[in-house]
């Protein structure tokens, strides 16, 4: 069976990593790719926003199973106009994909099947929006209703940052389009959890549960990033988390989506609040986690292509989903000066350290080729990831890993799951 994976990064190369495991895959393609995929597939110059040249491939190449990795060409509607060629293509329609597309849709969804999230209002204009923050409770969260590369979301602490973060939105467009409507929601505090689930129209397989560390700098200081690493499981989800999840949150979500003519197919990742009020949902995303894939892939047992193909056949229920009873950690080499400033470009050595290393991985995010050589072609440049017995092991032996690469500009953060030792 011949496979293609649209997108470029850290997430794709574990997914066209994962997929190659499936004795039924004989070919993979990736749609653009990146140097790290190459090793598992044919990577297609075709960037993942060129719907119709993308399916045109599909088409002559005779691919069996297109899988979206990304959340922009799912939100503009990808998986649509595959369908409308009769394509097999694993993901949420653009219908559906607006569960992450738009944060006013999700609340407003929320709200109404009462799956437990932030209180919230929302705006379509800037004057509603400055007299609502007069008499609204500090801190507090600005979102922009759309697609802003992870960075839309603001916490502010003061009247006036809130202010002028309405303003960046609304009027600014700081965001583009994505601010032309926002949400306004009551502050939360608590462990974060990043939750990854199977979804076919009806029934749902959360996957193990895994936690990111967006934050640029060691102790959470500095800026958002797309993500600077995860671990997996998380300790705080517990079984009695979980069983809250699956009654309050996880099947309430398939359910709603599938009674408002919107039924998902495809990757739901939860992204949860463990509050003192139990757990509640921060966002929905639709599509595996960036760097979440990373540590979650490594650890499932059960045949991706298998669980993709009954995603799309509504044959879920079917599926044992099994994951080892392990632990992962990644640790993600960035350029330093990411997410601001930095420099592209420098050789990367060491990579062929982790071939034939079990349980030892390098998902490539951002690199290219240059001649021979391998070089840094992003802010995230590659995700080292290591599985053990349990969180400890898969730490230390991540951290071990992360010596074997060296880069001019390398940069990590020291601290990725030390949030364990207090569990
Ligand atoms: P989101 O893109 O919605 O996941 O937001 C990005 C990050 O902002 C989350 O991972 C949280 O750390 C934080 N965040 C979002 N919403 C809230 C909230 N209501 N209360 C506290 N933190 C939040
Ligand atoms: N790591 C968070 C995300 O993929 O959105």
């Amino acid at each position: 069976m011949k496979v293609m994976i649209v997108g470029s990064g850290g997430r794709e190369h574990a997914i066209a990593w994962k997929v190659a495991q499936s004795p039924k895959v004989d070919k993979i393609y990736c749609a653009p790719g990146n140097a790290g995929i190459e090793e598992y597939a044919e990577c297609v110059s075709i960037g993942a926003m060129e719907f119709d040249r993308l399916a045109a491939f599909a088409k002559e190449n005779a691919v069996d199973l297109t899988v979206i990795g990304m959340d922009d060409p799912l939100v503009g509607g990808i998986v649509d106009v595959f369908e409308a060629q009769g394509l097999r293509v694993f993901g949420p329609r653009k219908n559906a994909a607006i569960l992450e597309g738009s944060k006013a849709f999700s609340k407003d969804l929320m709200k109404k099947y009462n799956i437990p999230t932030a209180a919230y209002e929302s705006f379509t204009d800037a004057e509603a929006a400055l007299a609502y923050l007069e008499s609204a409770k500090l801190p507090i969260v600005l979102k922009a209703d759309g697609l802003a590369l992870g960075k839309g979301v603001l916490i502010c602490n003061t009247l006036e940052e809130a202010k002028d973060g309405v303003k960046e939105i609304m009027m600014d467009k700081k965001f583009g389009s994505a601010g032309n409507c926002m949400v306004i929601e009551e502050f939360m505090t608590g462990r974060e959890v990043s939750v990854l689930s199977y979804v076919d129209g009806k029934t749902i397989k959360p996957m193990t549960s895994a936690q990111d560390h967006k934050r640029a700098g060691d102790g959470d200081t500095g800026l958002n990033t797309g993500g600077m690493g995860t671990f997996s499981p998380s300790p705080f989800y517990t079984e009695e988390v979980d069983a809250f999840c699956r009654k309050y949150i996880y099947q309430p979500t398939v359910d709603a989506m599938a009674a408002e003519g919107r039924p998902f197919k495809g990757i739901i990742f939860f992204g949860l609040m463990l509050t003192e009020d139990g757990p509640k949902v921060l966002e929905y995303n639709a599509r595996f986690g960036d760097p979440e894939a990373q540590v979650v892939l490594p650890r499932m047992k059960t045949d991706i292509v298998d669980v993709f193909e009954a995603c799309i056949d509504g044959t879920l229920d079917q599926v044992d989903l099994e994951f080892a009873d392990n632990a992962a950690v990644c640790v993600v080499l960035a350029s330093d000066g990411y997410p601001v400033h930095y420099e592209k470009g420098m050789k990367i050595e060491g990579l062929e350290t982790f071939r034939g290393k079990d349980g030892y991985y390098v998902f490539h995010a951002g690199t290219a080729k240059r001649g021979e050589d391998i070089v840094t072609n992003g802010g995230r440049v590659l995700g080292v990831t290591a599985t053990g017995t349990d969180l400890k092991a898969a730490r230390a032996n991540a951290y071990e890993a992360v010596q074997w690469i060296s880069f001019a500009n390398k940069y990590y953060r020291n601290d990725i799951g030390k949030a364990i030792d207090e569990a």
